[in-house]
């Protein structure tokens, strides 16, 4: 068991930690006493409400609440830890790089506080080069004489998976240049994980897989956009070609939905910043440059499908929004399509009308959308607001919920367009609703409701392709 301190009760640290405390005796320290208290009051059974939203966690806590310590105070976080994990936000500035104003305030208190021999490993999202920096300060600041290395441990959860993602990694990432230091922290992942998943590598490489994994995954999704695009203009579908192609396993079926775009608080964040960054190293990354570009086209895409049914009108159009979070299952709107297209539509004079399964997203969506009020509405039932005076229904995330409406309630909508951002509806329920007058628009599925003109592809390929 060893003895390991969070800089930063996030996303990222309150997952982290509570995975961390199954095996080692784990302190999540941020300087917020209001997060602290939250944590401390749900641990306690005390409330059941966290300041994130994520599925087995609180359970996750209160089980290890022995093993855990929360404090607001840097100096009881800094006493006698054996690995300190820095997972404090890097989010992005004007100029799309990584800000690392809390990673170097981080350092700076590490540096301060520090007083026995430690690993500092960055758990945060940094550009490479980032841990020779945070060395650097700490070697300047150091109040105490006590050795140190400074590595890397990127996180892959996912919102919403988060306790899931840490149980059962694909991979762990670490890297340090110190040798004597990344065994210490193959030792500490071994009493935690298979060693199967166990990645120890240089703490460049170690930086740079991060950015490199969300790029990647990022761009599959802008792949299969534009290919949902060319789908929709000749008459292919591209869920088929999902399928087609996601079989082959070199390929792999994950990360191939083609959507409205890809949002939330990393991809976007993450290729911005891995774009920039090579840029500024003359060693360009033309393919995630266009992998952004593709994303903010799609957005773009989906959205002139909506307007182009009302004649480029919203003024007095109502609109139901099912799903406002980046994705299913989380209150988090960083980034968030459904957000923008929402934004979008008001800003064009339109009301919308949000339902969300979680009611944390609501809540943050009318904290954050002051300007528009009068502009929405939000609902805590799915159904409640259909009515003749509907006119559309866009789909925004994927939760099961949106797959299988119940079409009966939706039957009074005055104009009846369903957008399905996601591609979540089937090819059957597609058809029925078609022949109960409802007109489906998706992204690459056009063609379930269009079929496909035979007769202009064949005389484009005489045209084309026949010298
Ligand atoms: C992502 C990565 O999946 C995690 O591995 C990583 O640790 C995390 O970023 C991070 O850097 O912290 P997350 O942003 O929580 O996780 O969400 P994802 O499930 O990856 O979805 C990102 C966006 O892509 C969402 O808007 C989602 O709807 C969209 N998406 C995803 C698609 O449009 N199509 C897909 O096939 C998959």
């Amino acid at each position: 068991m060893s003895r390991v301190t969070i800089f930063g009760a996030g996303y990222v640290g309150v997952p982290t930690g509570a995975h961390f405390s199954r095996t080692h005796k784990v302190t999540i320290y941020d300087p917020d006493t209001e997060k602290i208290n939250t944590i401390r009051k749900v641990i306690e059974n005390q409330s059941d409400e966290l300041h994130i939203h994520e599925k087995d966690l609180i359970e996750l806590l209160r089980e290890n609440h022995e093993n855990i310590f929360l404090t607001d105070n840097i100096e009881e976080a800094l006493k006698n830890p054996e690995f300190i994990f820095i997972a404090v936000g890097t989010p992005p500035n004007e100029k799309g790089r990584a800000n690392l104003k809390y990673i170097y305030s981080a350092a700076e208190q590490i540096a301060a506080n520090l007083s026995n021999d430690c690993i500092i490993l960055n758990k945060s999202t940094v550009p490479p080069g980032t841990a020779y920096l945070v060395e650097d300060i700490i070697a300047k600041g150091l109040k105490n004489k006590v050795n140190f290395a400074v590595g890397s441990c990127p996180e892959f959860l996912a919102e919403g998976t988060a306790v899931e993602d840490l149980r059962t990694p694909d991979r762990i990432v670490y890297g340090c240049d110190d040798r004597e230091a990344l065994d210490k922290i193959t030792h500490f992942f071994t009493f935690l994980q298979s060693s199967d998943s166990l990645c120890p590598m240089t703490t460049l490489s170690s930086e740079l897989t991060k950015y490199a994994a969300n790029a990647m995954l990022a761009t599959k999704v802008s792949f299969m956009n534009s290919l949902a695009i060319l789908c929709d203009t000749i008459g292919a579908n591209v869920r088929e070609v999902q399928e087609g192609i996601g079989k082959d396993q070199r390929i792999g079926s994950k990360f191939l939905n083609a959507s409205m775009g890809y949002g939330g608080s990393c991809f976007p964040k993450d290729t911005q910043a891995i774009a920039e960054y090579a840029i500024l190293q003359d060693s360009p990354l033309s393919i995630i440059e266009s992998t952004i570009k593709i994303n903010d086209a799609t957005t773009e895409y989906f959205y002139n499908k909506i307007v182009e049914d009302f004649k480029d009108n919203l003024s007095g159009i109502n609109f139901v929004i099912w799903g406002i979070g980046f994705k299913a299952r989380t209150d988090d709107l960083r980034e968030s399509k459904p957000v923008e297209i929402a934004k979008k539509l008001m800003d064009n004079g339109a009301h919308v009308h949000i339902y969300d399964t979680v009611p944390g997203a609501l809540v943050n969506f009318e904290r954050e959308n002051s300007k528009y009020s009068g502009s929405f509405t939000l609902h805590h039932d799915q159904y409640e607001m259909f009515s003749n005076e509907i006119d559309g229904l866009i789909i925004g995330n994927e939760h099961e919920k949106f797959r299988n409406p119940d079409i009966d309630k939706l039957t009074t909508m005055k104009h009846k367009y369903i957008y399905d951002g996601k591609n979540i509806l089937n090819n059957y329920l597609i058809r029925y609703l078609t022949k109960l007058q409802f007109q489906y628009k998706s992204v690459g599925k056009d063609s379930v409701v269009n079929g496909r003109d035979r007769t202009k592809l064949v005389s484009f390929l005489q045209d084309k392709y026949m010298d």
